[in-house]
């Protein structure tokens, strides 16, 4: 197995920002990670029996997280719940960090950070450090504040990340804390196949660049304003695919639970007004369909991404089909084009957005 990703590589090389060329690399990451938590027999490695051990004596688990990597544990969650049977929380840092809740009687706490040194989520490690918690660092840069004073950290594998908006490490902390919660109970399914599918699979979506590219130009054609909805898996994809459009775009975005639409935020519906509805949850897609209706029916110009088992004439992408708990990695990534088309279209710099930063060193 051999690196295809140069950690020591950080030159845009052919491509016009980072930005691009690491939404690019998530399908070579993906074999990464894999490669390092998979051996040749398919047995899980890299994860010592002292990190699993501590989270099979945890009654709950507690990740903690800002930005993108908050929304990679929305998605982490679901399956410590239902792989490994641990109720799971997952909070934003700077919330946590002076609005505590009650704790369970043996937490086991998860952080996850691209960096390693966002200040706010090392505010938290710090005091539940203090309080005598165990914690686990899911990281990209390792030997950072985080993975360092964290009881024990993992890699994500993801390579330099250079471009302010985060989507490869987004992936990546995905696609370890599913291989971390099949360390502590069963998928039902071989994971490490899937996880080969998963890469082939991105890279099959990454190639239809010229659609996303379209689908910007036109659906945020002089929009100011726009959502991304879904439920349950969908709805925690929907924050992510929001924060990449607004964080580069400057298109005022929300990601929002399209359940709640009817008790409020369905009022800012106006013709046209551009909506997403990542939809790849059988459970929910009937609801789902409905509630793109209710936009469509207050002129939203709806934009629906599902996968084959679920898609209806209209749609204007079918995402190829994987576990579905691991379809929030395929359902991100024209969520990250469209973002990344929606700025050249408006001749911002994709990789440093205004007011940000790559790591957010300051509460
Ligand atoms: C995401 O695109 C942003 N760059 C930002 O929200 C980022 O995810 C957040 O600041 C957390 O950073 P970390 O993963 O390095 O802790």
């Amino acid at each position: 197995f051999t690196l295809e990703i140069d950690p020591e590589d950080t030159d845009k090389g052919a491509y016009p920002y980072y930005m691009l060329k690491e939404i690019d690399e998530q399908a070579v990451v993906a074999r990464n990670i894999a490669a390092h938590y998979f051996d040749e027999e398919g047995q899980l490695q890299g994860i010592g029996c002292a990190i699993t051990d501590k989270m099979k004596e945890a009654d709950r688990l507690y990740i903690v997280a800002a930005g993108t990597s908050y929304h990679a544990g929305l998605v982490g969650k679901r399956y410590f719940e239902q792989w490994a049977k641990i109720p799971t929380e997952v909070h934003i840092a700077s919330e946590f960090a002076y609005d505590q809740p009650m704790l369970s009687a043996k937490p086991f706490f998860i952080f996850l950070s691209q960096s390693g040194e966002t200040a706010d989520s090392r505010e938290v490690l710090y005091n539940v450090k203090k309080q005598g918690f165990p914690g686990l660092t899911l990281a990209n840069v390792m030997n950072s504040t985080l993975t360092r004073e964290a009881d024990f950290a993992l890699p994500v594998l993801a390579g330099p990340e250079i471009a302010v908006a985060s989507t490869k490490a987004y992936t990546a902390q995905v696609l370890v804390q599913a291989i971390l919660a099949s360390a502590l109970g069963n998928p039902g399914f071989d994971l490490k196949a899937e996880l080969a599918k998963v890469a082939v699979e991105i890279s099959a979506i990454t190639d239809e660049k010229e659609t996303f590219k379209k689908i910007a130009e036109t659906a945020l054609k002089d929009q100011k304003s726009a959502f991304y909805i879904g439920r349950g898996l969908d709805a925690a994809v929907s924050l992510e695919a929001a924060l990449k459009l607004k964080e580069i775009s400057y298109v005022q975005t929300e990601g929002f639970a399209a359940g709640e639409l009817k008790h409020g935020t369905i009022s800012l519906i106006e013709d046209g007004t551009p909506v997403f509805a990542l939809l790849t949850q059988k459970k929910t897609a009937g609801l789902l369909r409905g509630e793109v209706a209710q936009v469509a029916a207050r002129g939203a110009n709806t934009v629906v991404i599902t996968s084959k088992s679920l898609t209806k004439d209209g749609d204007a992408f079918v995402l190829p089909e994987v576990a579905e708990l691991l379809m929030p990695i395929l359902a991100v990534i024209p969520a990250q084009l469209i973002a990344y088309y929606a700025t050249l279209d408006r001749n911002l710099d994709v990789d440093r957005p205004r007011n940000l930063a790559k790591s957010v060193t300051v509460q």
